[in-house]
């Protein structure tokens, strides 16, 4: 079996992580044993394209159990967890090509490495697996069926692709599923981008200035947890009606240029290009702090960063201190990639629970229906959708009321009025 992991030794701590995670992970270990017992995903291959985590380990296997042959690279140089790639490969014999910092080339040389598998369902965490695919590898289009797309920057990029029409595939965008973005978005940035400017930083929040760059579902949970630990946050936005959601939800709403002056830890999570420049980095406190949770680490501008800076040194795991040359410092987290997984650990496993549910139940629905869709980005079905809620609930212990029939007539009558 062809791989390419850091190091087979670590595997037993994967194992154990992965174990862990699955405690958490109860909708996925359902479908885990239907899958078992029909054999749902026989005779397909599978390429992810995922951040290889302790959660995605327990994709990957379900995948596995259900027939499926599956391979897996990273869509992030930066998180993956060496020990669950280890343990992926020896315990589990699935292929895994990713290690954790990999340069560019190594990237996707691994990416290359999944297409040449002759994988017939795509798994994208970003949409670099099917962009690969597009620019320089339509060998690997022969025999595919349809792909999934994880994350809000992936479906835009499908969907760029669609009204282009250059997507030479079906889609389903696995991200804007209710029990996805609901939940895994706020709740799971939420905390897990807080986790990792912690981890990296050990820093104090309560009575900082913490400015959030963006209040789509991620901002809004990185805000809500912030202001849970005692933060004063502050919201910059492009889009009128989310700064209006922010300021009714009690949040401070000013432009970049302003809330430069201010902030003490800054986070972008727009999913756009140079939120934070040179003039915001000219505008900082010394001491400032800059981190970024969106999908590509594209949103604070590094490169000026370094232009105006006389020198950089790390000095803590994940923190690097550039100092300007008009004498200030500021600490910049996990070179700009997503903080959550570069010093911490993503998204807890509960909330990966639902939305790797719908991408389990997504292959399963391409494996199906793959043949009869378009070329086009489709919604994960609602049926899918309610079933992962009814089930997530159920796992947790509640109940809930179900309508009577009467009142379902009153939903479904026009007459009934003042
Ligand atoms: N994206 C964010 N958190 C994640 C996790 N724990 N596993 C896989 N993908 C993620």
């Amino acid at each position: 079996m062809l791989y390419d992991v850091k190091d087979l030794s670590l595997s037993e701590k994967g194992r154990m992580r992965i174990e862990w995670a699955q405690r958490e992970m109860p909708v996925l270990s359902l479908i885990k044993d239907e899958f078992k017992k029909k054999n749902t995903l026989k005779g397909y291959k599978i390429g992810a394209c995922l951040h290889v985590t302790t959660e995605t380990a327990n994709l990957m296997i379900t995948l596995k159990e259900g027939g499926a042959e599956v391979f897996l690279c990273a869509s992030n140089p930066l998180s993956t967890q060496d020990d669950v790639a280890a343990s992926l490969v020896k315990d589990f014999g699935i292929p895994v090509f990713a290690i954790r910092g990999e340069d560019r080339d190594t990237y996707y040389d691994h990416l290359n490495k999944v297409l040449d598998s002759k994988v017939n369902i795509t798994m994208d965490d970003g949409g670099d697996l099917v962009s690969t695919i597009m620019k320089e590898r339509s060998d690997a289009l022969k025999g595919i069926i349809g792909g999934t797309e994880e994350t809000t920057t992936g479906v835009i990029r499908f969907k760029s692709m669609e009204r282009e029409g250059v997507l030479k595939y079906p889609i389903i965008a696995v991200n804007d599923a209710m029990t996805k973005h609901f939940f895994d978005n706020r709740y799971g940035t939420g905390q897990s981008t807080l986790d990792g400017i912690i981890r990296a930083t050990n820093i104090l929040l309560s009575g900082k200035n913490f400015v959030v760059s963006g209040y789509g579902w991620c901002g809004k949970g990185v805000a809500m947890r912030a202001r849970g630990l005692g933060a004063k946050v502050i919201i910059t936005e492009t889009d009128a009606i989310k700064a209006i959601e922010a300021t009714m939800d009690g949040f401070q709403v000013m432009k970049m240029d302003e809330a430069s002056k201010i902030g003490d830890i800054f986070v972008t999570v727009t999913g756009n290009i140079n939120v934070i420049r040179e003039e915001h980095f000219k505008n900082m406190k010394d001491g400032a702090i800059v981190a970024n949770s969106g999908h590509f680490n594209v949103e604070i501008d590094i490169n000026t960063l370094e232009k105006i800076s006389s020198g950089k040194r790390t000095v803590r795991d994940s923190v690097e201190e550039y100092k300007l040359k008009q004498g200030k410092k500021i600490y910049l987290l996990g070179e700009g990639r997503l903080i959550n997984l570069a010093a911490a650990e993503g998204h807890p496993a509960s909330v990966m629970d639902m939305s790797f549910a719908n991408q389990a139940l997504s292959a399963e629905y391409l494996s199906k229906e793959g043949k009869n869709l378009k070329n086009k980005v489709y919604s994960v079905p609602e049926s899918i959708d309610r079933r992962i809620a009814t089930l997530k609930l159920k796992s947790m212990g509640i109940s809930i009321d179900s309508l009577t029939k009467e009142q379902e007539e009153y939903l479904t009558s026009w007459e009934a009025g003042t």
